[in-house]
């Protein structure tokens, strides 16, 4: 039973920090021409009406992508990420936010390629109806882990997975760390990009504790924590695995993170990580 639907949540600081670091990886797989494939397992409606009943139930994007809409001083990550985002809104009003569907398929070249799947019937169809006779995109009503091994490797022999999970089964993370040994064994040299919510630090230590054991080379683990790990309610943060991240993606993290967190924290609080799990070879 699906319950978990993405547009309560379009916007929020999560979003930014898995939108951000999402734009990263494309730009670094566009510096080749050679073409490649992005495979967004978890895909979602595509792209969502922050007007929407849903949008403004808790009104999350007012913490999230309203805080930089009109900021005047950003970052060069933080400002191609607005630029993005503003692409949907031409008049200058906040209203549509891009899903990471709607981002990757912007710096899509023409020879490269997405396939997306999403489970849940109603965002599908959203999904479907959003990129309806685009060449570039396959849309699937699949599950996004039973796929891996249909879609991978893809013919370009480049590309990301990005996996950005709903979290709410109990063994999300199982179900994550048998997915990078599925994504491994058929595409050691695919890049890897696994986004994981903090709300009690235990599970995703532990889950990272486990991916260190797999011995696969180049995981690069990072965390935006908007509040103390101890605080007792709500998404405190939420970080990124990345596996074959791109080269100086570490040193751009380190001028970025600290940027994410005085724009997003709540109060004087929070804090980032950055570390590797296993050394790039
Ligand atoms: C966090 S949302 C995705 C947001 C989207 N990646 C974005 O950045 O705009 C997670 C999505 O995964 C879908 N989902 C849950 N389990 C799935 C599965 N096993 N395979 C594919 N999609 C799934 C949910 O319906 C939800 O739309």
């Amino acid at each position: 039973m699906l319950s978990y639907r993405h547009a309560f949540h379009a916007g929020n600081f999560a979003d930014i920090f898995k939108h951000v670091l999402l734009l990263q990886l494309l730009q670094a797989l566009r510096r080749k021409d050679k073409p490649f494939c992005v495979l967004d397992t978890h895909a979602g409606a595509g792209r969502y009406d922050l007007h929407s009943t849903a949008a403004i139930k808790n009104r999350e994007s007012a913490d999230g992508i309203g805080r930089l809409w009109n900021q005047p001083d950003l970052g060069p990550e933080l400002n191609e990420y607005r630029t993005q985002v503003r692409a949907l809104n031409p008049d200058g009003e906040l209203r549509n936010y891009p899903g990471s569907p709607r981002l990757i398929r912007a710096l899509l070249r023409p020879n490269d390629r997405l396939i997306l799947t999403e489970l849940h019937p109603g965002d599908y169809r959203l999904l479907k109806t959003e990129f309806a006779g685009d060449r570039s995109v396959a849309v699937h009503h699949a599950d996004g882990y039973a796929s891996l091994k249909a879609f991978l490797p893809p013919a370009e022999r480049r590309g990301l997975v990005f996996i950005d999970p709903a979290f709410e089964l109990r063994d999300e993370f199982d179900r994550l760390l048998e997915a990078v040994q599925v994504i491994h064994r058929r595409w050691a040299g695919g890049m890897m990009a696994l986004w994981y919510p903090i709300l009690d630090r235990a599970p995703s230590l532990r889950w990272q504790r486990a991916l260190q054991e797999l011995a696969i080379p180049a995981m690069l683990v990072t965390e935006l924590g908007i509040q103390p790990y101890d605080a007792l309610f709500g998404l405190h943060g939420c970080g990124m695995v990345i596996v074959n991240p791109p080269w100086q993606l570490d040193e751009i993290l380190k001028r970025l993170l600290p940027e994410l967190l005085q724009k997003l924290r709540v109060g004087e609080s929070g804090q980032t990580c950055l570390e590797w799990l296993t050394p790039a070879p």
